[in-house]
């Protein structure tokens, strides 16, 4: 069901050093930071030749990376995200295997405008997972 890594979500506590770390010292190609308010974070992308690298900020005082944030001060990775085919015949399929779909199981517009879902952590190795149409 699943196809390519889409990215690696990481969150970080200070945008500005994480892009330099990955601009400079790294040498990858990374985006400027774009505001996503109806998502509560701020994000840049690392453009990878095989994936992306997506770094998340806190935006605005109701986001839901902040107790991420608070409980891992350095940042840290947050989430994989999988490419499927069809996201609503993935979340069906899933949920028919008893995985956890997060929030009300409907598709959201993700970052990228495409519609997204996340699993539940507990049912996918300790590991947040967001499906994303591709
Ligand atoms: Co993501």
């Amino acid at each position: 069901m699943i196809g390519k890594l889409n990215h690696v979500a990481i969150v970080v506590p200070d945008l500005e050093q994480a892009t330099a770390l990955y601009r400079n010292t790294l040498g990858a190609a990374v985006s400027e930071p774009v505001d996503q308010p109806a998502h509560g974070v701020t994000t840049v992308f690392v453009e990878l030749p095989n994936t992306k690298i997506e770094f998340l900020y806190p935006l605005g005082a109701e986001s839901p990376i902040a107790k991420f944030l608070e409980k891992n001060p350095g940042g840290g990775i947050h989430h994989l995200c999988y490419e499927v085919p069809d996201i609503l015949a993935a979340r069906d399929q899933l949920k028919a295997a008893g995985a956890r779909v997060l929030g009300d199981g409907e598709p959201k517009t993700g970052a990228h405008d495409k519609p997204v879902l996340f699993l539940h952590p507990k049912d996918f190795l300790g590991t947040l997972v967001e499906l994303e149409q591709a």
